[in-house]
């Protein structure tokens, strides 16, 4: 069952909007097994977005947005991209039959996610300059030409993502105390805490968490209040200078009373490893820096160790096993039978 199917009554479908679905969304929300005990916190969890069917979260929106585009009639669909929105709309375009062009700043993007929306069969250009500019040469392109803005600030990506919080309401029979997820162009914070609060008006949740966000120092526009002109940082899918939905989530945190802070590219690669190897969690770099924060204010004692956490690894490691691999020892190249294995592994 996708997201449409499982949530339709908190969606903006009705029954001219078609079905559409790739099954996405029900992602696992994972206990912590290690990483919480030695943190002191009893209640860690990860919603591992990664299993969604493109590896990451935007299939929840996509499905929606696209759905909604099909039924106004739309057979062409843009969007500017890190990687992750280009990957997912190119996969629901290819499922429903339509066109779709994809934007990403050239050179920027982590090959995987551009494989994927050359192998959904996009049309995809690489546009010199980067992620801030291609999004804003898609919104004047896109003002201009019957052609449908898949990006977030298309209000129903934002209601198709809102469903992950329900999900985790619906599993933890509440909401949690904190919820900590990464921040680029902001749609997603925005829509977590939308979710969240429609939830607790139906009265399917009892109170409201405190929403916190991480971005990359050389990307921290949120943190430092001005955009960015030259975001810089390992996580490529946040490196976002002046993100769209801005105020979405300043309101997030203001209204929640949680925070938006920077996380440097080391604490992001290490919380990286450090998830792989003692969870069995394998996110790529944006996903781990609100761990990298999670540690930080574990360290500075900001948490309340008795407290509900849910981090949210937005997309999968198999996206950008580039950036991880540089942090791994390399495999032990062998010309050799069981007895020399074992000696080289000191059995
Ligand atoms: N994590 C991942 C893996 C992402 O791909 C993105 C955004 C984010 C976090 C941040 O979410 O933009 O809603 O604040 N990726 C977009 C893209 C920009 O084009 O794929 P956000």
């Amino acid at each position: 069952m996708g997201v449409i199917a499982r949530y339709r009554e908190h969606l903006p479908v009705g029954p001219a909007t078609p079905d559409v679905d790739l099954n996405e969304g029900s992602t696992p929300l994972v206990p912590s097994r290690n990483i919480g005990r030695t943190l002191g916190l009893s209640r860690l969890y990860f919603k591992y977005e990664g299993l969604n069917p493109t590896g990451s979260f935007k299939d929840r929106g996509m499905v929606v947005a696209v759905a909604k585009a099909l039924e106004s009639g739309s057979r062409v669909f843009m969007c500017a991209s890190t990687g992750n929105t280009s990957a997912s709309m190119a996969a629901y375009a290819a499922r429903t039959g339509v066109r779709a062009i994809v934007v990403v700043p050239s050179g920027e993007i982590a090959l995987n996610k551009l494989s994927q929306a050359l192998m959904y069969g996009a049309k995809v250009v690489a546009l010199k300059g980067n992620f801030d500019f291609a999004l804003e040469t898609v919104r004047d392109l896109t003002s201009h030409y019957s052609v449908a803005l898949m990006n977030s600030v298309n209000p129903h990506r934002i209601a198709g993502q809102k469903t992950a919080a329900f999900e985790i309401v619906d599993e933890l029979g509440d909401a949690p105390d904190y919820l900590m997820l990464p921040v680029g162009n902001a749609g997603n914070i925005t829509a977590y805490w939308k979710g969240f609060r429609e939830y607790h008006a139906a009265g399917r949740a009892t109170r409201l968490p405190r929403m916190v966000g991480a971005q990359a120092e050389g990307a921290a526009p949120i943190v430092t209040g001005s955009p960015v002109p030259n975001p810089k940082t390992v996580a490529s899918a946040i490196r976002i200078g002046n993100p769209a939905s801005w105020e979405g989530a300043t309101s997030a945190r203001d209204e929640s009373g949680g925070m938006i802070a920077a996380v440097t590219d080391t604490e992001i690669l290490s919380a990286q490893i450090r998830l792989a190897g003692s969870e069995g969690l394998f996110a790529e770099p944006a996903s781990a820096a609100p761990l990298a924060l999670l540690f930080r204010l574990v360290r500075e004692r900001k948490i309340d160790k008795d407290a509900t956490t849910v981090v949210v690894l937005t997309g999968s490691g198999l996206k950008d096993p580039d950036a991880a691999l540089k942090n791994v020892e390399p495999p032990i190249e062998l010309d050799g039978d069981a007895r020399t294995l074992a000696k080289v592994l000191k059995l």
